[in-house]
């Protein structure tokens, strides 16, 4: 694991859409694992200015979401209010700004019907895309990863995750709220890909930034690996990770494996 600190926010998103540019350009039909939240909203304007500016070309490129509310899915004929579906985050953070084709682009259903079915079915689409090539990865208030919450075993695959409350308290503040929704309106359940399956992406882009994560940071990276803390597996995680931090996240740090940039 690299841990990569940065001065501030713009410097992590930065460095963090270089490394997915790299992927791109490298493999230009590369498959992303793709996160949403507040953190990688800034990588993802990074990423649209490279599109713009510099051409970078996403027409190859296939991406798999981590996550999704249960319950909601993409009403983009809806106002903001009543839609704060993962798939609406994805198309208005990133995708509607770049070059890349509907059908490469795939999220959990959160309207299935059949959820463990569907489950399954992400499953076998990540494997017949040839698996994931970069996964970027957010770490969640209650450490957790994706939404695999505290608890989780390591070996899980894609399912049904219970949120915790504070996964639902951090999330209405961040988004349903702001947006004007109830804290009726936010679902209690969501499907994510499990740490098994985030396990087998080929490499992985860990970013955290601001000073309410330095001490989920520290537990994750340093301390005891643990379902208590799903993010303390990249820890474990057997291939290349980068993780990026901004100063803040990176304040309860003691190792001296890290290096400043
Ligand atoms: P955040 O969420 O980026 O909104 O802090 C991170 C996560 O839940 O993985």
């Amino acid at each position: 694991m690299d841990i990569v600190i940065k001065t501030d926010v713009h410097s992590v998103s930065r460095l963090a859409a270089n490394i997915i540019a790299r992927v791109v350009r490298e493999k230009p039909n590369c498959v992303l694992g793709l996160a949403t939240g507040s953190t990688p909203i800034g990588t993802y304007r990074e990423l649209i200015r490279m599109h713009k500016e510099e051409g970078l070309d996403f027409s190859q490129v296939s991406t798999f979401n981590l996550d999704e509310y249960l319950g909601v899915g993409l009403a983009l004929d809806k106002p903001y209010k009543e839609d704060q579906s993962y798939a609406r985050f994805m198309v208005e953070e990133l995708f509607h700004q770049l070059n890349i084709k509907q059908e490469n682009i795939h999220l959990p259903d959160g309207l299935t019907k059949d959820p463990d079915e569907f489950c399954k079915a992400y499953e076998q689409a990540i494997r017949d895309a040839g698996g994931i090539d970069l996964q970027l990865l957010g770490i969640g208030g209650d450490g957790h990863l994706a939404f695999n919450e505290p608890g989780t075993p390591f070996d899980s695959r894609t399912h049904v995750q219970l949120l915790t409350d504070q996964t639902r308290k951090d999330n209405y503040k961040a988004f349903f709220h702001p947006a004007g929704m109830t804290w009726e309106e936010m679902p209690t359940k969501a499907l994510t890909m499990g740490i098994g399956t985030i396990m087998e992406a080929k490499e992985w882009l860990v970013i955290a930034t601001g000073s309410s994560k330095a001490e989920i940071v520290r537990q994750s990276l340093e301390g005891e690996v643990s379902t208590r803390v799903t993010a303390s597996v990249i820890q474990i995680y057997p291939r290349k990770a980068t993780v990026i931090l901004d100063k803040k996240a990176a304040a309860n740090l003691q190792g001296d494996s890290s290096s400043n940039h």
